[in-house]
C-alpha cells in the first residue's frame, strides 16, 4: 500500500513537471515577444480591419509573427512613435523593434541589428509636371521629411531647406496642398503614396540615394533573441517568403 501511494506521488510529480514544462511553450506566459513598432508606414506596418497581428497589417507584422511561431511564442505590437522606438527597447520596455528601420551607424551604437531583410532607397515625391528631376533639383526648393526617418538626414545632409513632421501622410498632404515642393521618402512606401494620390510621381536619383537595408533591432547583448530572429529571417529568405510578403503588400 505505502508502495503504491509512493509510486502515485512520484507520477503526479512527474506529470506536474512535465505540464509546467509544456506550459512554458504556450502564448502568452511570459514566453511573448514585444515588438515595438510605428504603424504608419505602409506596406511594412499600417493599422487595418484585418492584421496579421490584431489590427497590425503589413511585411513586418507578417515577419514578426513568424518569428514568434517558429519559436511557438506568443506575439505582441507595441505601436509607438518611430522616435521613440529605440529608447524603449534600450529602457527594456520593447523586446525588438521592427518598423522597416534603416541600419545605420549611428544606430548600431546603441541597438544591436539583426540581419537584413529587405533593401529600399529613398526617392523624392513631386506633383506631376514639377521641374524637380533630380535630387540636386531639391537645392532652393522646400521638402517635407518625417522626423527621424533616414531621408530626413538625407535631405539635411545635402544641405536642402526642409520641414520635419510627424507622419509620412501628413507630408503628402504638404505636397498636395501645395505647402512644399517635395517629399523625401522610402521607396515602397512612397510607391504606396502616389497609388493612393493621383498627380503624384516619384523620382529616382540612385547617384545620391544610396541602397538602405531594413533589419530588426534587440538590445545590445540580447544574444538569445538576436539568434533566434535571424534563424527565422534567414529561413524565411531562403524559402522566399518575404519577396512573396512583398508581392502581397506592395500588389508587384
Ligand atoms: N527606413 C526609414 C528609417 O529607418 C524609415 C522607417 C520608418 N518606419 C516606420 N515604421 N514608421 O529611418
Amino acid at each position: 500500500m505505502k508502495k503504491l501511494t509512493k509510486l502515485i506521488a512520484v507520477i503526479a510529480a512527474a506529470a506536474f513537471t512535465l505540464t509546467a514544462f509544456v506550459s512554458c511553450g504556450k502564448k502568452g506566459n511570459g514566453n511573448t515577444i514585444k515588438f515595438g513598432t510605428n504603424a504608419e508606414f505602409p506596406p511594412f506596418e499600417f493599422i487595418s480591419a484585418n492584421g496579421v497581428i490584431e489590427q497590425f497589417d503589413g511585411i513586418d507584422m507578417a515577419i514578426a509573427k513568424q518569428i514568434a511561431d517558429d519559436y511557438k511564442m506568443g506575439v505582441k505590437i507595441e505601436n509607438i512613435e518611430f522616435d521613440s522606438l529605440l529608447i524603449a527597447l534600450q529602457n527594456g520596455q520593447l523586446d525588438a523593434v521592427i518598423a522597416g528601420m534603416t541600419v545605420t551607424e549611428e544606430r548600431k551604437l546603441s541597438v544591436d541589428f539583426s540581419i537584413p531583410y529587405y533593401t529600399a532607397t529613398q526617392v523624392i515625391i513631386v506633383k506631376e509636371g514639377s521641374p524637380i528631376k533630380s535630387a540636386a533639383d531639391l537645392d532652393g526648393k522646400l521638402t517635407s521629411v518625417v522626423q527621424g526617418y533616414t531621408g530626413e538626414t538625407c535631405v539635411s545632409e545635402l544641405g536642402y531647406k526642409y520641414e520635419s513632421f510627424k507622419k509620412g501622410t501628413e507630408c503628402i498632404m504638404e505636397l498636395v496642398n501645395g505647402k512644399c515642393d517635395a517629399v523625401v521618402i522610402d521607396s515602397a512606401t512612397a510607391q504606396k503614396y502616389i497609388s493612393d494620390n493621383p498627380g503624384l510621381v516619384i523620382i529616382e536619383d540612385n547617384n545620391v540615394f544610396a541602397h538602405e537595408e531594413y533589419a530588426i533591432a534587440v538590445k545590445k547583448g540580447n544574444t538569445v533573441l538576436l539568434n533566434k530572429i535571424n534563424a527565422s529571417i534567414t529561413k524565411m529568405l531562403s524559402e522566399g517568403k518575404i519577396a512573396e510578403l512583398g508581392d502581397k503588400y506592395c500588389g508587384n
